[in-house]
């Protein structure tokens, strides 16, 4: 693998920053969840600068007023909404049959975290991994004539230092077997999001499609919902605009042109690190195994089909 890729941005640098300068025009990009939060800032920044911007929502009605929050904000009228349910092979479905340009950005940024309780998608997945990562994998795989299409595309998979907690438990992904842990899962689930950056590069990046992964940060946000409050220290955390900011880079940035199957935090990519500190950082050698990335892309295609 070639060097390390660095940017003169960095932990308190916003997405409007990074994409200061950035021409977007007559380029396409859809963000799932991205009528909230950080996904919300990372519509907003890539519709100022000047990309067709499409948010994937599973509330249309939300999704209409976050897209006429950007339009007023940003002047750029081209924010379309679609509605898209993630744990819903169906609503997947429909969602890639309505798509119809090529697709330039693909940001999978929709999430939930820390569940409190096993629940299961109608596929009998567990709601974590079924939301965070399979979902969006399905999306992927019926969205790659688009990709395709538009010569370069980049897809950016919105994952968290999180993914420290845990590896993907090939023998028991969908807790069968184990007993439950919120964290656990959502770890699973935020590792296997950055194997599909890892993995899609391996196939796709021949076809002009490559994938990173990122930490967007501690920002208060609704994926709160279920812990009550951000637990990181105050001075670690960040504003949504400043979560958006390694978003838009690995989307939209020159300076990220050149990289595929990685993870970034802070605008740069992040150190591998094996005994992670709480808080600490840097990605975890399960999270960027080859032979673990193209296990897991292997056994998640009949769990879409
Ligand atoms: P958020 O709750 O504001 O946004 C998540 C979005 O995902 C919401 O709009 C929600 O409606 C959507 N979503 C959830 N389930 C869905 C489904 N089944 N189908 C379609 N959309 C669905 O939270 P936030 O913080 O903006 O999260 C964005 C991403 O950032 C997530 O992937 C999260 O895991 C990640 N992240 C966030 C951190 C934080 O501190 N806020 C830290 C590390 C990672």
């Amino acid at each position: 693998m070639s060097s390390t890729i660095s940017t003169p941005f960095g932990f308190g640098s916003t997405a409007d920053e990074v994409l200061n300068g950035v021409d977007l025009s007559g380029r396409s990009a859809l963000v799932t969840g991205g009528a909230s939060g950080i996904g919300l800032e990372t519509a907003r920044s890539l519709a100022r600068a000047g990309a067709t911007v499409t948010i994937a929502v599973r509330d249309v009605d939300a999704g209409n007023k976050a897209a006429a929050d950007i339009i007023a904000s940003t002047g750029n009228d081209d924010v379309r909404v679609q509605e898209l349910d993630l744990t819903d092979v169906r609503s997947i479905s429909a969602f890639s049959r309505r798509w119809n340009i090529p697709l330039h950005m693909l940001i999978l940024n929709a999430g939930i975290m820390a569940v409190p309780t096993l629940e299961r998608s109608g596929q009998g997945h567990e709601l974590q991994f079924a939301t965070n990562y399979l979902g969006h994998f399905a999306l992927t795989m019926n969205l790659y004539p688009w990709l395709e299409r538009a010569t370069g595309a980049r897809v950016v998979s919105v994952s968290s230092n999180a993914h420290h907690f845990s590896p993907v438990v090939f023998d028991d992904i969908d807790f069968e077997q184990r007993p439950y842990d919120p964290w656990s899962a959502y770890g699973q689930s935020k590792t296997a999001d950055i194997l599909l950056a890892v993995e899609i590069t391996r196939r796709w990046s021949s076809a002009g499609i490559c994938a990173n992964a990122l930490n967007p940060g501690a920002i208060a946000t609704n994926l709160q919902r279920y812990t009550g409050e951000v637990l990181t220290p105050v001075e670690k955390r960040k504003t949504p605009q400043q979560g958006a900011a390694t978003s838009v880079l690995l989307a939209a940035s020159p300076l990220a042109a050149d990289a595929g199957g990685r993870y970034f935090e802070d605008c740069n990519e992040a150190p591998v690190v094996s005994e992670p500190e709480m808080f600490g950082g840097g990605v975890n050698p399960w999270a960027i195994d080859p032979e673990s990335a193209q296990r897991l892309w292997e056994l998640s295609i009949p769990l879409i089909s």
